[in-house]
């Protein structure tokens, strides 16, 4: 068995139960197109090691959170540490922060995204950070809007994954051209949002089916990822387009795409992490570190979905999700 400097095994090596998966998958998944993104999804996972010290799997940074909206970066936060990143840093308003701590104590608080002198208070801390999320509960005052700006230019210098969702998409709608180009941005639109970015950048509507408007609005902005959340999410890097076709349910509770933009905090680093490393074995591959992160993402969202659902019906809330975490994960990804 190959493995890298760190002893981590890389690419198709590491999903040694296959089967079982396979198994739980309706017939139309068990292609060999599945089994290839599904098997690099489970060799970007890094392995529990006693050798890794705190923060090796990830320090994640959620950017969101005002007096009005505290459960979104919150479910955001918790979601990426409990998938298994090491440290969380929310970074919300002053009111948002005491609040916020209250909710859980595994979480590290700074309120500084409204002091006075927020960008630069918080552009010493960003450097420790291996990935960031920014948006949920963000709201849109528009006396943030400079500094969010700000943090999306230092995260672009430090060269790290970006995830950005809910309201921040709102200031990318503004001003499209502050991501351009940068291939380590995941945004996050739903259908309307889709819909309004594509207009802002085209001038006009998309006549197009959903996947080629995705495929060709990534492609323009220079090869950022979008994942487009509806019935089917969309996931694309301008280069290859995936649909995920995990079955979630028919309820949709407040609080289920900060569970995604968290996952996403922490796979799209432990993908661009394995990408790296694994040089030519997985960027030989056609899929990219964030298309497999996103596809990551979307799946286990969906399953947390189903499983609450199942116990629970139309009275589950994305808290029940949060519980199925680590039955979702298991059964999706079974790597030891
Ligand atoms: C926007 O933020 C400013 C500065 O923090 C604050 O004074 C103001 O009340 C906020 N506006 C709204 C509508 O929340
Ligand atoms: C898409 O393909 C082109 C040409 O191979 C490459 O330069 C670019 O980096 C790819 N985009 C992404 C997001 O991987």
């Amino acid at each position: 068995m190959k493995t890298n400097r760190d002893g981590c095994r890389n690419s198709r090596l590491r999903c040694f139960h296959i089967n079982r998966v396979m198994t739980e998958m309706t017939t139309d998944e068990k292609t060999e197109e599945f089994d290839l993104k599904h098997q690099l999804i489970c060799s970007i996972i890094p392995e529990l090691s006693f050798d890794a010290h705190k923060g090796t799997n990830g320090r994640i940074a959620v950017i969101g959170g005002s007096r009005e909206y505290t459960g979104a970066p919150y479910f955001a936060a918790y979601s990426a540490l409990r998938l298994g990143c090491d440290l969380i840093y929310v970074f919300c308003t002053k009111d948002a922060a005491p609040v916020i701590k209250s909710y859980s104590p595994e979480l590290m608080v700074y309120p500084l995204l409204d002091s006075s002198n927020a960008l630069e208070e918080i552009s010493m801390i960003l450097p420790k950070m291996h990935s960031v999320v920014i948006g949920p509960g963000l709201g849109r005052n528009e006396s943030l809007l400079s500094t969010v700006g700000g943090i999306i230019n230092k995260v672009k210098d430090m060269d790290l994954p970006m995830i950005l969702d809910a309201d921040s998409l709102h200031f990318i709608c503004k001003c499209p051209d502050i991501v351009r180009g940068y291939q380590k941005a995941i945004l996050t639109p739903n259908a309307a949002e889709f819909d309004r970015l594509y207009a802002t950048v085209y001038n006009s509507d998309h006549q197009q089916d959903p996947l080629e408007a995705v495929n060709s609005l990534c492609k323009t902005l220079g090869g950022i990822t979008i994942i487009r959340k509806g019935r089917e999410d969309i996931i694309s890097d301008g280069n290859i387009s995936v649909t995920c076709k995990e079955e979630g349910s028919a309820r949709r509770c407040g609080g289920q795409g900060d569970l995604l933009s968290g996952f996403l905090g922490t796979f799209a680093y432990w993908s661009q992490k394995a990408f790296a490393r694994a040089e030519k074995e997985l960027n030989a591959e056609k899929y990219s570190a964030n298309v497999i992160a996103g596809l990551a993402a979307c799946m286990l969202t969906r399953r947390c979905n189903r499983l609450a659902f199942a116990k629970l019906g139309r009275h589950m809330t994305t808290s029940d999700m949060i519980k199925e975490i680590k039955e979702a994960f298991t059964r999706l990804f079974p790597v030891v």
